[in-house]
């Protein structure tokens, strides 16, 4: 069973042939994606070689290893073929960049991309924007006390042009008007509250746009 930030990860791929799961630990994600016929076939890759054996391990004993490949690879560097979904998910932002970066002509021509930084989302949505990959899908997630924020992306021939709302609270999630939003914001409120003790001026700007959405949300 997948945690709440593993199934929304798994809701934002589209049926497709395959998958790659880039640093994929203990293999979960790819591994519940073909037990639903999501996917037909998975590359289960890992930079460690302990986190591949425990996926090889549960693909076994799900017996799902007919459907898998496993690579030890930084990124993709050591899996050649082509894939129709990638996923990178549970690092931090620059491990993130970094992988997409190396390889990033290949990385071009994947359909479907799903990313989750657990560190610096604003980076992440300005690299995004600087190599032409266009946010299609941005999904939010509380699990516990935890905020996820999953961004799905698609490469793009034209410039993409983000303001600062877009990447600091995201080009598909400020159009969102709930109560996670809600608490979201509340959340990014206090981040932006105490850096602002620290008297950076990027952050009273950020505190405004936040506060703004904020407004949004309670007079709607
Ligand atoms: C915290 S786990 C995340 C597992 C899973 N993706 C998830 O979201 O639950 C991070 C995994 O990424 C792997 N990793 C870190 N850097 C990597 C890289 N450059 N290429 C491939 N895997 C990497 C680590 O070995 C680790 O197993």
């Amino acid at each position: 069973m997948l945690n709440l930030r593993l199934r929304n990860i798994a809701k934002l791929i589209e049926p497709c042939e395959v998958l790659i799961d880039i640093g994929s630990d203990h293999g979960f994600l790819p591994l519940s994606l073909l037990k639903t016929q999501i996917i037909q076939k998975a590359v289960i890759c890992d930079i460690n070689a302990l986190p591949l054996q425990s996926a090889i391990k549960n693909a076994h004993q799900t017996h799902l290893e007919d459907r898998c490949t496993f690579v030890q690879s930084n990124g993709i560097q050591n899996y050649k073929h082509p894939v129709d979904a990638a996923v990178i998910a549970g690092m931090g932002y620059e491990t993130i960049a970094q992988i997409i970066e190396q390889d990033i002509e290949r990385f071009r021509l994947i359909d479907q991309i799903v990313l989750q930084s657990n560190t610096h989302l604003d980076k992440l949505r300005a690299f995004l924007m600087e190599n032409k990959f266009e946010i299609v899908n941005e999904e939010l997630v509380k699990d516990r006390k935890h905020f996820y924020v999953i961004i799905k992306v698609k490469s793009k021939k034209n410039v993409i042009v983000y303001g600062d709302s877009d990447l600091w609270i995201g080009p598909v999630l400020k159009a969102r008007k709930d109560d996670l939003m809600f608490q979201y914001l509340m959340h990014l409120y206090r981040i932006e509250a105490n850096v602002l003790k620290g008297q950076k001026k990027e952050s009273s700007m950020k505190i405004q746009v936040i506060q703004a959405y904020l407004d949004i949300i309670q007079t709607s």
